[in-house]
């Protein structure tokens, strides 16, 4: 449901037994992110109340031209601008006809004649009036005006006959609304996975292996992913960067949280990007208290080797699912890459070299290589969130 993020949506609630399901689409709208004002008609009212709307929406609900106390005008025509889709749950049969008609003696109606965003409606009424030439004629008239009927389906209605006039599951007219806004964006219904930044391993509790690793270039390809449609998972190491707007973030420290996390996430992706720089070893013994210069005398430290992710991914892997690997390198940048490419069991790897100025840890910009199997595509030093792209529309190009 990630495209309904940010999206500003007015649910219209006419006067049906139906508007008992408009709270559930509410809550499934607010729930994936969207904002949403209510506009219900004062028949509306009599089936659900707008305490309840209003609780669940966050917004004062709308249903006078005014308010009657303070004579406060609500602006229909604000909100048909401000709106992004207007979704009309339940329409009725009445109220159908009046859209049909412009009778524009409601807010409701009023403010779908000031709209200029795509405009859905979800019938719900008894099947005769359903079925009845007139609800028909209104239908096609709302049709051929441009707006999208979401069809009843039939089965047992509040009259207790059975037949068509039921209105849509709210799962499923916000799954409607939810690819109306992933058309024309690739990765639409798509799970993303991405490891950033670098991971922590403990030597006591004030001191860690680590690496310089800021997780900006992680972070770039898991906002461009979401971007372009995908549900995105990022599991990040610790950075100072803020979650990335549309995207699940969970922060780990060390490479074995990230292992777990990665493991509990990748069987249901289909894309895999392993940007993080994760420390290769891990001390092999955490002291639970902090090491004394004098006391302790500790000349080294003993080092454990840490989970490969990439390589444990690159094993987990099914036929359909893209595994997408970085590789950092001082020399020989390409034949390493290459090397891990197959190692790693990836079908893509990005690579940086250290030995281009203005590329790698840190820095705002990078300069890339991508190599696929039969493939290799080299781009200019951009800044990282345009080198995001580029590495999104090279996956986009591979499925
Ligand atoms: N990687 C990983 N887990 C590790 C080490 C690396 O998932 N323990 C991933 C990185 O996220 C990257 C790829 O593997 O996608 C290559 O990382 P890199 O550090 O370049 O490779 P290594 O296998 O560690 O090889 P080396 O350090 O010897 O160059």
């Amino acid at each position: 449901m990630n495209n309904l993020k940010g999206k500003h949506i007015i649910l219209g609630i006419s006067g049906g037994i139906a508007a008992y399901k408009s709270v559930t689409l509410l809550r499934l709208l607010v729930k994936a992110g969207a904002e949403v004002q209510v506009v219900i008609t004062p028949n509306g009212k009599e089936f659900i109340t707008p305490v309840t709307l209003s609780s669940l929406s966050g917004n004062p609900v709308i249903s006078d031209f005014f308010t009657a106390n303070t004579g406060e005008w609500h602006s229909h025509v604000s909100l048909g601008i401000w709106a992004d889709a207007m979704i009309v749950a339940p329409a009725t049969a009445s109220t159908l006809a009046k859209m049909a008609n412009g009778v524009a003696d409601n807010m409701l109606v009023t403010t779908y004649l000031s709209s200029r965003c795509p405009v859905f409606v979800a019938p719900a009424m008894d099947l005769d009036m359903m079925a009845h030439p007139t609800t028909t004629r209104n239908l096609a008239t709302l049709r051929a005006d441009g707006v999208r009927i979401i069809e009843p389906a039939a089965g047992e209605l509040a009259s207790h006959l059975v037949g068509r006039g039921r209105m849509e599951e709210p799962e499923n007219i916000a799954a409607v609304l939810n690819d109306f806004f992933g058309e024309g964006r690739p990765l639409a219904g798509r799970k993303v996975l991405v490891t950033a930044g670098p991971t922590y391993e403990r030597i006591d509790p004030v001191r860690f292996i680590g690496n310089f690793s800021t997780g900006k270039m992680g972070y770039a390809i898991a906002a461009e992913a979401a971007k372009q449609g995908a549900e995105v998972v990022l599991v990040s190491g610790p950075t100072a960067l803020a979650d990335p707007e549309g995207v699940t973030t969970i922060r780990i420290e060390s490479a074995r949280q990230m292992l777990d996390e990665v493991l509990a996430h990748f069987a249901d992706s289909d894309i895999a990007v392993m940007c993080a720089a994760v420390a290769d070893y891990a001390p092999a013994n955490y002291v639970d208290r902090k090491i004394k210069r004098e006391h302790d005398d500790v000349d080294s430290i003993a080092l454990v080797k840490n989970p490969d992710i990439a390589a444990s991914v690159g094993k987990e892997k099914k036929p359909g699912q893209i595994l997408v690997g970085f590789a950092l390198e001082t020399d020989n940048a390409e034949a390493h890459a290459r090397e891990k490419l197959a190692r790693k069991n990836l079908d893509m790897i990005v690579v940086n070299s250290l030995a281009d100025a203005g590329a790698g840890f840190g820095t705002d910009t990078n300069k890339v290589t991508v190599i696929s199997r039969d493939k290799t595509e080299d781009f200019a030093l951009k800044d990282k969130r345009e080198v995001a792209k580029d590495i999104i529309d090279c996956i986009i190009r591979y499925l």
